[in-house]
């Protein structure tokens, strides 16, 4: 329920991502005004930066509704094709982990994208036969992670494909105000800052850590939370002062000790620090790329000086 009192429900609400939102303003605001659904849209990032929220903010700003699913979700044609008969002129079928769609479920999307009709064969056998099923005018929102392993012809059906950055730590800051009046909590700004300086520029983390901090300060009878409560429980969850969790830190520390700092391969430190490979992949590396702790080369991951220094351990490669 705080979930979605968190969440914003406008454009004009929606903190960040500015040249999303710009683009998507008038595509929105462009298809309105001709009556038409929007074109499908594909938003694409690392996890936990408001793909989701933002295609509630679409269809909210269109005036349709929303059908939200994910690709693991969608096992059959079948069930796509509940998912499709349900839509109504203009509707929004949202897709999370769009790049998990079984093959066969995407095969389908291509004619429903492309041209609002899917083929389903019913029956079996000698009885077999083709059905050729109209749909109404939808717009499919897509999210995922990886970009790169979507295959083209479901790409290159995609209008509109949007890229979401890593918010800044001012953005963020903006976003632990807003979710903190929510949660009816005064906040120093230092404390704020603090917080979202933690983040990972990531928004999902940023609320998370509030709510843990609101915990501390709840139990402490504190009426204002201030930046020593915020870094009293920041260290209780070892989040160190880049934002770095203990995998992030268990993960340089592995390359470092072990590996003289690289080049490691992807499935040796997944191997070694017990989390998978898509974890690794997904969630620790973007940010520990974007902040220059870790650099991808052909041969593997290599640590960075960078990635030395803030772990204390001394380079001398
Ligand atoms: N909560 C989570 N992400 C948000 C965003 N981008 N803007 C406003 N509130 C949010």
């Amino acid at each position: 329920v705080i979930e979605q009192t968190l969440r914003p429900k406008t454009l004009a609400q929606y903190i960040g991502q500015t040249a999303v939102k710009n683009q998507l303003d008038i595509y929105i605001t462009a298809a309105k005004k001709r009556e038409e659904s929007l074109d499908h849209v594909l938003l694409y990032g690392p996890p936990g930066l408001g793909k989701t929220t933002l295609a509630l903010v679409i269809a909210n700003e269109l005036g349709v509704n929303i059908r939200t699913t994910s690709g693991p979700a969608i096992e059959r044609p079948g069930d796509l094709v509940a998912l499709l008969n349900e839509l109504q002129p203009g509707d929004v079928l949202f897709i999370d982990e769009i790049h998990r769609l079984p093959k066969i479920v995407e095969e389908m999307l291509y004619s429903a994208m492309e041209d609002f009709y899917i083929d389903i064969v019913v029956g079996e056998g000698p009885t077999a036969h083709p059905v050729h099923f109209p749909l109404p005018p939808f717009t499919l929102i897509g999210a995922t992670t990886r970009a790169g392993v979507l295959s083209a012809p479901l790409r290159d059906r995609f209008g509109i494909s949007a890229h979401m950055a890593y918010y800044t730590d001012e953005e963020l800051t903006q976003i632990v105000f807003r979710s903190a009046d929510v949660f009816d909590l005064t906040l120093e700004d230092q404390g704020a800052h603090e917080i979202a300086r933690r983040s990972r520029g990531t928004p999902r983390i940023a609320n998370r850590l509030l709510k843990r901090v609101r915990d501390f300060a709840d139990v402490a009878d504190a009426q204002t939370v201030s930046l020593d409560i915020v870094q009293h429980a920041l260290t209780q969850l070892q989040v160190d002062a880049r934002g770095l969790d203990q995998i992030d830190r268990k993960l340089l520390a592995l390359m470092i000790r072990d590996y003289n700092g690289g080049p490691v391969g992807l499935n040796t430190i997944a191997a070694n620090i017990g989390e998978e490979r898509a974890t690794i992949e997904e969630m620790y590396e973007p940010y520990l790329l974007q902040i220059g702790f870790l650099k991808r080369t052909p041969r593997g991951r290599m640590a960075t000086q960078a990635a030395y220094e803030h772990l204390g351990l001394p380079y001398n490669n």
